[in-house]
């Protein structure tokens, strides 16, 4: 059995895993703020559960959409102190910050043109990085101009798992367009083992391949998302978009 474990181990003898990312920089861990996590107990389980796989860094991203998940940044900051007591009562060695996911509609859009505090993840040399998302059938008419206001504003926008949009998913020129415009894109870890289908599969292997891939998400919300991130740590894809050294996660 030791052997047999011995010689499988040398066959991939650098096979990478989830350290080298460091830092997770999206995912619905903050309890009852979104369709993710449903009480502390679940997060502080699945935190662990990240910690174990190699995170030593984690950026809760609760949904803020108008009408379904009102979250406020003074809600998700009260959130994010709660919990981080939980993780030192346990002894639970991560660290967590707190940004959100914002949908791509009219509050957002005036939310951008005010002076209100949008929530972000920062590097370590100060760049604010602003994660959203949009709906997944049709191009949002706004979507350039939400791209600039969130430039205006002085932060870098970054599209949440473009893979998983089927108006993207269908016409690669809009997404060579949209990358001109100095958007990053936030690929969902688990898409490279076809996770969330194969045309998202497909989209996220055109990215790595075209080298447009700059953050890796787990997007989880439950335990289910953690034991495919297990899986997908083996497929051929992650292991090449790691290799690459495009991936900005360890710089936040
Ligand atoms: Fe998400």
């Amino acid at each position: 059995m030791r052997l047999t474990f011995l010689r499988n181990r040398e066959k991939r003898p650098d096979k990478l895993t989830i350290a080298p990312l460091r830092v997770d920089v999206h995912s619905h861990l903050l309890p009852a703020l979104d369709e993710g996590s449903k009480n502390i107990e679940e997060s502080v389980s699945m935190i662990a559960a990240l910690r174990n796989l190699g995170f030593q860094k984690l950026i809760l991203t609760p949904h803020i959409m108008a009408g379904f998940y009102p979250n406020s940044p003074h809600k998700i900051k009260q959130h994010l102190l709660v919990l981080r007591e939980h993780l030192e009562d346990q002894h639970i060695d991560v660290e967590i910050e707190a940004a959100a996911e914002y949908y791509l509609d009219a509050f957002f859009l005036k939310e951008l043109l005010s002076k209100n505090e949008l929530l972000t993840f920062n590097s370590e040399d100060d760049k604010k990085y602003l994660l959203f998302e949009t709906q997944h059938l049709h191009e949002p008419k706004q979507l350039f101009e939400t791209i600039k206001r969130i430039i205006r504003r002085g932060y870098i926008p970054v599209l949440a798992h473009p893979e998983r949009y089927n108006y993207l998913q269908r016409d690669r020129l809009l997404v060579h367009q949209l990358y001109e415009t100095g958007i990053l894109f936030q690929v969902n870890i688990n898409s490279f083992s076809g996770y969330y289908g194969n045309e998202s599969r497909e989209l996220a292997e055109y990215l790595s391949v075209a080298q447009m891939i700059s953050f890796l998400g787990t997007d989880c919300h439950k335990e289910e998302h953690i034991e495919m991130l297990q899986k997908t740590m083996d497929s051929p894809m992650y292991q090449t978009v790691l290799r690459a050294g495009e991936i900005l996660n360890n710089r936040i």
